[in-house]
């Protein structure tokens, strides 16, 4: 097989060591004669599969004790709604509009109390984090979705809220940066990019705000209720779980957050330098809010993109097209993709722009 890089947003590249692992494994869990895919969820290996999962992520994103970990099925979008069926009761809360994945939280929330838009960056086509927001003292949450994937901005600090508790969709953007998670009322991300297969969905969320969810709601959507199981109300996306365990632990023995921030870094300056130097590039995000996962760009014609495009698939770079709704191109460097990707893609762009400059 000739090497490929992959692009894609997600699904997203893996760490090929936990592909391995995963592959080494597959028919044989630890000599027990079975795949971790075809024993209960309820048996003691699995069990010490998701306690070394929850583990791992607490030492690595430094959970303080009063904080859940859950792993949740039905992906981000279920969070958009589930976070104001338990959370807003009727009450108001501030979002901030940053793009596609924000307007999908907002219209969820909507259906379950008032929102305020505490800001938004949609003048612009979304290519700014807001600034100054318009907070409601009284809000019972303000929620940010901190990295957009399909614009390409993100956070990259977080607003003060005071007492008002800050939840960020983090589905992009987890594990690539350190975080003090104290800051944050409910962090979730799904799984596929930074973290393991499609399947899993991160929820850290603050004990006191389980205490003051609502009652009465279905078992599956309700915070206390997965807390109160452990995350095992009924068979949880097993394999999922044991891949993200992998990927954990690929995060520990390199380094953990704080290297493959260094990396992440070192990643998105090669490919904004390049954007930036090569004048047949248009950088669409604005500088100082520019992702260090998603970077998004144009070429000086959308027929030169797909130009572009296809001859990247070619070489082996695969996955470069912007989303369908914005067109133009997009990189995804998530923690998986290698520096080396990275240059590679960079020496394809500098020859582009030779042949077709
Ligand atoms: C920032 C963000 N939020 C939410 C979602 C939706 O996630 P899911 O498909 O897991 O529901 C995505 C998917 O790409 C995303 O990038």
């Amino acid at each position: 097989m000739s090497k490929k890089y992959n692009f894609y947003a997600g699904p997203a590249i893996l760490p090929h060591e936990v592909m391995k692992k995963a592959q080494d494994e597959l028919l044989d869990y630890k000599g027990i004669g079975l795949s971790i895919m075809e024993i209960s969820h309820r048996s003691k290996d699995f069990d010490e599969v998701m306690v070394a999962a929850e583990t791992k992520i607490r030492a690595l994103l430094g959970v303080p004790e009063n904080y859940s970990v859950l792993f949740l099925q039905g992906g981000a979008t279920t969070q958009f709604g589930m976070i104001p069926m338990n959370l807003l009761k009727d009450g108001k809360a501030d979002y901030v509009n940053t793009g596609a994945w924000a307007k999908k939280a907002i219209k969820e929330a909507k259906l379950f109390g008032t929102v305020n838009i505490a800001g938004s960056s949609e003048d612009s086509n979304f290519s700014y984090i807001p600034k100054n927001l318009n907070l409601s003292s009284d809000a019972a949450y303000l929620h940010v979705i901190s990295n957009e994937t399909i614009g390409g901005i993100q956070w990259q600090n977080f607003p003060d809220t005071g007492s008002v508790p800050l939840i960020a969709d983090m589905s992009s953007d987890i594990f690539s940066r350190e975080l003090d998670i104290s800051k944050f009322g409910l962090i979730y991300a799904g799984a596929q990019k930074n973290m393991g297969p499609a399947g899993v969905t991160l929820v850290i969320i603050r004990n006191d705000l389980v205490e003051n969810s609502a009652d009465n709601l279905t078992s599956m959507l309700s915070y206390k209720v997965q807390v109160e199981k452990k995350s095992v109300l009924n068979t949880p996306p097993c394999f999922a779980i044991y891949i993200v365990k992998l990927v954990m632990e690929w995060l520990e023995q390199n380094g953990g957050i704080s290297a493959i921030e260094a990396t992440n870094k070192e990643k998105a300056k090669l490919l904004y330098e390049a954007i930036d130097n090569y004048p047949m590039y248009k950088g669409t995000a604005n500088v100082e809010d520019r992702s260090k996962m998603n970077v998004t760009f144009r070429l000086t014609s959308e027929e030169l993109a797909s130009k572009f495009i296809k001859e990247a698939t070619a070489t082996g770079l695969i996955g470069l097209k912007g989303h369908r709704s914005v067109g133009g191109c997009r990189a995804s460097i998530y923690n998986a993709m290698p520096v080396t990707g990275v240059k590679e893609l960079v020496k394809f762009m500098e020859k582009f722009e030779q042949e077709n400059g």
